[in-house]
Parts: structure tokens; sequence; C-alpha cells
């Protein structure tokens, strides 16, 4: 049993598609275990992508994540890392398979509806930067 972090952009939260994303989690055999719809501060956004700071989109992707609310949830479940990343689909939509998240809801490399964990290391990173572990049931 695996738990990942999910992030739902900005881009979907105000697509008002939250539900349609969760419930793709579900039904391919994964569970919430905890989520919450949040507003990012600066501060909170440059920290959690800070794996990037040096890379040429940066800020761009720091305003993007600012832009509006985000749902944080831990996805739980077998091999739910990669699960996770096989129903988002490649980060550039335009790469991104048919019927994935990505491919269904998002628009570009910056508004791409979603982030996932990219292993299970980073996924307790990831997870410990939004939840406590009393949060997690
Ligand atoms: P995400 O999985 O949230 O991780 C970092 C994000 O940076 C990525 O999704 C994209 O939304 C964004 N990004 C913008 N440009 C690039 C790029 N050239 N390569 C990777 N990620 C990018």
């Amino acid at each position: 049993m695996e738990q990942t972090l999910s992030i739902i952009k900005p881009d979907a939260v105000a697509k008002n598609v939250i539900g349609k994303i969760l419930t793709r989690f579900e039904d391919a055999g994964l569970r919430i275990a905890v989520t919450k719809k949040i507003q990012l501060s600066r501060e909170d956004a440059k920290a959690f992508y800070a794996v990037h700071k040096d890379r040429p989109f940066f800020n761009d992707l720091v305003e993007f994540m600012i832009s509006g609310p985000v749902v944080v949830s831990v996805l739980e479940g077998d091999n739910a890392v990669a699960k996770n990343r096989e129903l988002m689909g490649a980060t550039n939509p335009k790469d991104a398979q048919k019927g994935t998240i990505r491919a269904d809801f998002a628009e570009s490399i910056d508004a791409n509806a979603v982030h996932g964990s990219d292993s299970l290391e980073n996924a307790k990173i990831e997870i410990e930067f939004f939840f406590a572990q009393r949060e997690i049931v």
C-alpha cells in the first residue's frame, strides 16, 4: 500500500472539474485518504517547487500556482505513485495519451490540471508539506 500526493491545479479548479478528477482516482482503485481546497501563498508555492528554482519556468509556475485555489489530496492504494502518474498523463497535455486527466482537462504545460508525486520518496516529502500525520485517516 502506497500513498502519493495529488494537486488539482488552479486551472482545473476554475473549470469546476474537481469531482470529475477525484472520481478518476477512485474509479482506478485509489482511495482519498484526505483532501482539502487551499489558496497557496507565494512562499508556499516557491517552497513546494524549490527543486525547480533554477529552471526558466519557475516564476511562471509559482505565479500560476497562486492564481487561484488548489485541491491537495493524499491518494492511497497499490502502486499509488505510478497509478496516479498514469492517470495524469504526460506533463505537457499535447503529449498526454487520450483518456488521461491532462489530455481531457489541461490546456498547456503550465496550466496542466494536476500535479502528482514522481517517486515514493518525494511523495512522503510532499505529503508532509501539506498535511499533519493526524489529518491522514
Ligand atoms: P508539475 O508536475 O506540477 O511539476 C512542475 C511543473 O512545472 C509541471 O507540472 C508543469 O506544469 C510546469 N512546467 C512548465 N514548463 C515546464 C517544462 N519545460 N518542463 C517541466 N515542467 C514544466
